[in-house]
């Protein structure tokens, strides 16, 4: 209903003619005006028609108005129907509250004052008019509040979806972090024992080079020495894998270029893999250096040259590969840039997920005991991240597997000569006097052993104090051989105080270590443990080199 739609107002009475004269009473309001002769009629226009207002007269043969104004009550569909009675009989205050009692909101008594009936009507028919679209406003409040509250709960759950979405990338994140944790702290922990390990075994290989140059006559002794030594040296390339995968092995990156490098190894890679696997190799056409040690590439790429091997047990193809990657790596730990992508593919077993998850945990192996320490994978993404680059390994069973390595392009293109190893050179090398530093006594003894077997003299403190009062002191010291790490002064603190007391001396430190803090010691000459007699002679050459060329 709208405000301005006329209602239905009842006019009920039996004598025709007052019907008659309420109808023409009431036509100026505009509203339908509907007659009814008994109370019986009324009732059905009632049932059949939306009423605003009836008009009763109270005597009626049939069915008197209080009757009628009862039944109509009773029905809960009228309840705000109004009722006004007629009456030209009963107008006594009784009757009137009679009439009220019957639900009746006012009461007229004849003769009837037309201008009066007619406000009376006027004043419930709006009522009628507005209580209806009060409803409809409400009607309409309520759709509206249905409407939001299904956009609300939609929202909600939208809501509820995102918090779990990131909520579930946060663990992914936090996995990814704790992943990311505990492999630093398995590298803090192989890079210390191979540190540990080193000094030990050069004890140990150092007595055996020792024990080798004295004449020994019995066989089965010169035997076990040889065993021995290989055990040891076995014990050193496992250190060196250990440090690797800790990135904390030594390296010696220079500009390198790839193919060269893999075309090198072609021959020794197939005789390494036998007959039945063949090798292919497909390098860019002028493929930018990478700045890496070329020593351990070969390394990196005879390890997964091997694993592709025991991947294809019945043969197959490798497949080495190269080309230039610049913008995004796709790597999640490797920034954006310019790098050479090198890729190694075998159509081996491939791996299934968990063990491509795992394959390149340190000792993580699927090979039986004896067959693989587990080392291999590890040790070549310790070698790509050291070097500023990184790995990425898909695998698919029953497919293959490729691996690729990313390093960085190298800065300036030329390319820097290697610098090999000098030869030891007995006759034309001076006699030096040898400070030695290190906190291990039997380092120290088998360093000023193998010292003096060059044919230098040589001075032994166990620490970084006593060798400043040695220096203090004795001016006939012509080089310094520190450890790195000792209790109360490293080698690099000892070689910067010893840059000022005697700025010309040259200080080498041996290290089982890589991963030095500053960067004095980073630019001094080193010596990797375990050494032994030849690296000793090799880097007191270049000493001996750099002091004629200055
Ligand atoms: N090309 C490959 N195809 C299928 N599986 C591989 C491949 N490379 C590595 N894997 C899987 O990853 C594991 C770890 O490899 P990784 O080279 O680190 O150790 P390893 O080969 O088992 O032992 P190690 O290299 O120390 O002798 C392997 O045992 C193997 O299950
Ligand atoms: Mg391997």
């Amino acid at each position: 209903m709208n405000a301005n739609e006329p209602v239905n107002i009842l006019l009920v009475d039996d004598q025709p003619a007052k019907l008659l004269s309420y109808e023409v009473m009431l036509r100026d309001l505009g509203e339908n005006l509907i007659k009814a002769a008994s109370g019986r009629q009324a009732l059905e226009q009632i049932l059949r028609n939306d009423i605003a207002v009836v008009l009763i007269d109270v005597v009626m043969p049939d069915l008197n108005g209080f009757e009628l104004a009862a039944m109509i009550r009773d029905h809960p569909r009228f309840h705000t129907l109004s009722i006004i009675f007629v009456s030209a009989i009963s107008v006594t205050e009784l009757d009137r509250v009679k009439g009220y009692q019957h639900g009746a909101v006012d009461y007229v008594s004849v003769p009837v004052v037309p201008d009066l009936l007619r406000a009376k009507v006027k004043v419930f028919a709006e009522l009628y008019r507005k209580t209806r679209e009060l409803e409809r406003l409400n009607a309409e409040l309520e759709r509206r509040v249905e409407e939001r509250t299904a956009a609300l709960a939609e929202a909600n759950a939208k809501l509820e979806q995102r918090v779990e979405e990131r909520t579930r990338e946060r663990e992914a994140a936090l996995a990814q972090v704790h992943e990311m944790q505990k492999m630093e702290s398995l590298g803090q922990l192989t890079g210390g024992l191979a540190h540990d390990f080193n000094n030990l075994l050069m004890g140990i290989l150092g007595s055996l080079d020792y024990l080798a140059r004295q004449p020994l006559s019995d066989p089965k002794a010169k035997h076990f020495l040889t065993a021995a030594r290989e055990s040891a040296d076995r014990g050193a390339a496992l250190t060196k894998r250990l440090l690797a995968f800790a990135r904390r092995q030594e390296l010696r990156p220079e500009p390198v270029d790839v193919q060269r490098l893999a075309d090198g190894m072609a021959e020794m890679l197939q005789r390494s893999l036998g007959p039945t696997i063949q090798i292919e190799m497909d390098f860019d056409r002028d493929l930018a250096l990478i700045s890496v040690d070329p020593n351990q590439l070969e390394l990196a790429i005879l390890n997964l040259a091997l694993n592709a091997r025991d991947a294809m047990p019945d043969g197959g193809r490798l497949r080495i590969a190269a080309q230039r990657e610049t913008g995004a790596t796709g790597l999640p730990t490797l920034e954006d840039g310019d790098y050479v992508r090198m890729t190694v593919t075998d159509t081996g077993t491939g791996m299934d997920e968990a063990t491509l998850k795992r394959c390149s945990e340190p000792f993580f192996t699927t090979k039986e005991v004896g067959r693989g320490t587990g080392l291999g994978l590890s040790s070549v993404l310790g070698l790509a991240v050291q070097s500023g680059g990184g790995l990425r390994i898909s695998s698919e069973l029953g497919k293959g597997t490729t691996v690729e390595l990313w390093f960085p392009v190298a800065a300036g293109a030329a390319r820097a000569e290697r610098i090999e190893a000098a030869p030891v050179q007995n006759g034309a090398m001076p006699h030096y006097r040898v400070l030695v530093v290190d906190d291990e006594p039997l380092v120290a003894l088998l360093t000023a052993s193998m010292l003096e077997d060059l044919g230098h003299a040589s001075q032994v403190v166990p620490s970084g104090m006593s060798a400043l009062n040695v220096l203090r002191s004795d001016r006939t010291i012509d080089a310094v051989i520190t450890d790195y790490a000792m209790p109360d002064m490293t080698g690099a603190e000892l070689a910067l105080q010893i840059s000022r007391l005697r700025p010309e001396l040259p200080v080498i430190l041996a290290t089982g270590y890589a991963d030095f803090p500053n960067s004095t010691a980073q630019s001094l000459p080193r010596l990797s443990k375990p050494f032994g007699s030849h690296e000793l002679a090799s880097i007191l050459t270049t000493l001996n080199q750099r002091s004629i060329a200055s």
